[in-house]
């Protein structure tokens, strides 16, 4: 064995001792999101009926859990969260991506900004919302009187789908526990859910987005208000005021 292989060897052993040695070092244990998931011929299969299991808040046992869809401990950080994300190949996402595009704001923020995934741009940068959505999502946050940087701002699948197409259910079935991280660390006052893809994956729930719009909901405990995705107001733009209307109860609701 060469040694850069026995280093590289060592590290795992180490990386992997640390993460299920010492339930207060674990922070997801998810089957499907740490294995690539089975393939499945579903692609028209509503989002819904490919949940995922939800993340759970509790401390892990020392000897891991496999059976336990996922469990987050009190205290992780999105670095943490990050890390256990690594170089990800959970799902055929990863091999057209330039990088993951895992989220980015404020990690203590009260509004969280959920979209659907990476357009080419967000590939490139590996920030999410910077292409021509994203600059309006930005006018819109900015007209919330908040800015990108007091907010977070994430999608449900972390890579690029190839020529911008939906995500498919098993794509999102391996990146939602670490969604539903993200957001237990974060632990917004406000969730707003941009799009169908958002708003079904986290309601768990295939209520098209125009019902889903504009009435609260509660997504763990948080207020999750669901409203269209700004790519569909920019080829919408007579829907922009519903949106508007969507955001101002949003405001409403965080004393703005
Ligand atoms: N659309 C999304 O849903 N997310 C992005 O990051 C960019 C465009």
């Amino acid at each position: 064995m060469s040694d850069e292989v026995r280093d590289i060897a060592l590290e795992l052993r180490r990386h992997l001792a640390w993460q299920e040695s010492d339930g207060t070092r674990q922070i997801l244990k998810e089957p499907g999101a740490l294995k690539a998931p089975p393939v499945q011929a579903q692609k028209t299969a509503p989002v819904q009926a490919q949940k995922a299991a939800p993340v759970q808040m509790q401390r892990a046992e020392s000897a891991p859990k496999v059976a336990e869809p996922g469990v987050l401990i009190p205290g992780a950080t999105l670095d943490e969260v990050r890390t256990e994300l690594g170089d990800c190949k959970r799902c055929k996402l990863c091999n057209g991506r330039t990088q993951i595009v895992f989220g980015s704001g404020n990690p203590r923020a009260e509004l969280v900004f959920v979209g659907e995934g990476p357009g080419e741009e967000e590939d490139k940068q590996g920030i999410p919302f910077v292409g021509a959505a994203g600059q309006l999502l930005t006018k819109m946050i900015e007209a919330m009187k908040f800015s990108r940087d007091t907010v977070y701002i994430c999608n449900v699948v972390k890579c690029r789908p190839p020529g911008n197409r939906n995500p498919e259910p098993e794509e999102i079935q391996s990146c939602e526990p670490f969604l539903r991280a993200q957001l237990r660390v974060i632990k917004p006052k406000v969730i707003v859910a941009l799009g169908k893809f958002a708003a079904q994956t986290l309601l768990r729930e295939d209520t098209t987005i125009t019902r889903l719009r504009g009435q609260w909901r509660s997504y763990e405990g948080i207020d999750l208000m669901p409203t269209f995705h700004p790519a569909y107001l920019l080829r919408s733009p007579e829907e922009k005021k519903k949106a508007w209307m969507d955001l101002q109860e949003v405001m409403k609701r965080l004393g703005k």
